[in-house]
C-alpha cells in the first residue's frame, strides 16, 4: 500500500466543486508534485491532506490510517503557504519555533531544535531579524524551516518558489529535494510550473478542473500523455488541430483545420474522423534551407515535411527559436541548440523546410476533458 492516498476525494465548496472525484498516490519519501493551471484545485487538495478542510466525499490515507475527518493538529504535518504565511510581528526564531510551543517543548530543545532548522535551509545567523527584513528567498526558506522543525510525518509545499527570480529559484529547487531526501520524508509539493514538476518529482499527478488526468513518473507523463491537456500543458510543443484520419504504416493520418495533412504516433487507438490533437515538440521540429542536402538520408517527400518560412527568431542563449509560419493558419516553433550565435543558420524571412519524424508527432482525441474510461 501506498503511504499517501488521496482515493475519489472532492470538496464542493457553496455551488462549486473545487476537487472533483481526485485519486493520487505516493510511497513513503516520494515527492509527488500536483501540478496545473490556476484554480484547478491544487491547494484545495493540500489542505484536505492536512487537515485544513474536509472531503467531501472520498478517502485520504497517510501511512496506513485513514485521516479523512481526524484534525490538523492531530496529523504532525508540515506545511507552506502560497504566501508563506509568516508572523510579522515575530523573530525569524520565533516563527520557526511557533509548532515547537504549540507541541510544549522545553525552550532548551526547541533553541536547538530551531537553530538545526535554520542551518538545514542555511539561514544561521538571521534568527533575531523580523520577516519584513528578509528577501522574498529568506522569507521562503523560514517557511520551509518553520515546516520541518516539528519533524513532520510529511511535508505539503504549496508553490514555495513562485516569488523567487529564476536564479533563486533553481538554488532552491535542489535545496529543497536535497532536504527531502536527506529526511526521506514523503512530501507534496504544489506548482503550476511544468518544468519545475518534471525535474522536483518522483511522481506528478496533473490536474484540470479539479480532477487528476494523470498521474505517473515524470518521462510516463512527459512521453505518454493520456489527454489532449496533458500533452498541451506539460512540455515546450506545437499544437495542430484537426481530425483523425485512416491508419498509414502504423502510424495514424491526421489533417489539420488549416488543411494541412500530416502523420503522427497515436497515443491511444483512434478512430477516423474523431477531433484530434498533434503535439510535436519544439526540439523536435527540424528547420533548414529547402536546398540544404539531406544530412540523415530522410525522406525529402515523406511525411511531415513542409514548406514554410522563418517569421522570427528568438535568441536564447545555448540555443534559437524559430517561429515559423507554416500555410496560411498554421506556426511552428523549432528550438535548436547551438554552441554559439555562429550557428544560426537562418534569417527572419527565409523559406525553409519543416520536418518532424511521425514518432515523435503524437496525436491523442482532442477533448478538453479526460475519458470515463481511462486508466
Ligand atoms: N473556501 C472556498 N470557498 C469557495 N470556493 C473556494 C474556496 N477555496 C477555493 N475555492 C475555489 O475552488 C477552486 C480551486 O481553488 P484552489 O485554491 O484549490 O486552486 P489552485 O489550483 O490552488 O489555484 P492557484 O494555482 O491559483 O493557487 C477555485 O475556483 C476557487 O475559487
Ligand atoms: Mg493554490
Amino acid at each position: 500500500m501506498n503511504w499517501l492516498e488521496f482515493r475519489n476525494v472532492s470538496k464542493q465548496f457553496s455551488g462549486h466543486l473545487a476537487v472533483d472525484d481526485a485519486s493520487f498516490s505516493a510511497q513513503e519519501g516520494e515527492i509527488i508534485c500536483l501540478v496545473g493551471p490556476s484554480g484547478c484545485g491544487k491547494t484545495t487538495a493540500l489542505r484536505m491532506i492536512a487537515g485544513f478542510e474536509t472531503p467531501t466525499s472520498g478517502e485520504i490515507w497517510l501511512g496506513g490510517h485513514e485521516v479523512s475527518t481526524l484534525p490538523a493538529h492531530k496529523r504532525n504535518i508540515g506545511i507552506t503557504f502560497q504566501n508563506y504565511a509568516l508572523f510579522p510581528h515575530m523573530t525569524v526564531a520565533a516563527n520557526v519555533g511557533f509548532g515547537l510551543r504549540m507541541r510544549k517543548f522545553g525552550r532548551e530543545e526547541s533553541r536547538a531544535k530551531v537553530a538545526a532548522a535554520l542551518a538545514m535551509v542555511r539561514l544561521d545567523g538571521l534568527d533575531a531579524r523580523y520577516p519584513s527584513q528578509l528577501s522574498g528567498g529568506q522569507q521562503q526558506r523560514v517557511a520551509l524551516a518553520r515546516a520541518i522543525v516539528i519533524e513532520p510525518v510529511m511535508l505539503l509545499l504549496d508553490e514555495p518558489l513562485s516569488n523567487l527570480d529564476a536564479m533563486l529559484r533553481e538554488e532552491m529547487r535542489v535545496e529543497i529535494k536535497e532536504i527531502q531526501s536527506r529526511l526521506k520524508i514523503t512530501t507534496v509539493f504544489v506548482t503550476h510550473d511544468q518544468e519545475e514538476a518534471l525535474t522536483i518529482s518522483d511522481r506528478i499527478a496533473v490536474m484540470q478542473a479539479g480532477q487528476v488526468v494523470q498521474e505517473g513518473t515524470p518521462v510516463e507523463v512527459f512521453e505518454r500523455p493520456q489527454h489532449s491537456f496533458v500533452a498541451s500543458f506539460i512540455g515546450q510543443s506545437n499544437l495542430l488541430r484537426g481530425v483523425a484520419a485512416a491508419e498509414v504504416d502504423g502510424h495514424v493520418g491526421m489533417r489539420t483545420h488549416s488543411g494541412i495533412d500530416l502523420h503522427g504516433r497515436p497515443i491511444k487507438p483512434i478512430e477516423p474522423g474523431t477531433p484530434a490533437l498533434a503535439v510535436i515538440r519544439h526540439s523536435r521540429v527540424r528547420v533548414e534551407k529547402p536546398d540544404s542536402p539531406d544530412s540523415d538520408g530522410s525522406d525529402k517527400a515523406g511525411p511531415n515535411v513542409f514548406s514554410g518560412r522563418v517569421e522570427l527568431i528568438n535568441y536564447l542563449g545555448d540555443s534559437v527559436q524559430y517561429v515559423c509560419s507554416l500555410g496560411d493558419a498554421e506556426r511552428i516553433i523549432a528550438t535548436v541548440a547551438i554552441a554559439n550565435a555562429a550557428d544560426i543558420a537562418l534569417a527572419a524571412g527565409d523559406d525553409v523546410r519543416i520536418s518532424w519524424p511521425a514518432g515523435d508527432c503524437l496525436v491523442v482525441a482532442d477533448a478538453s476533458m479526460p475519458d470515463q474510461d481511462d486508466d
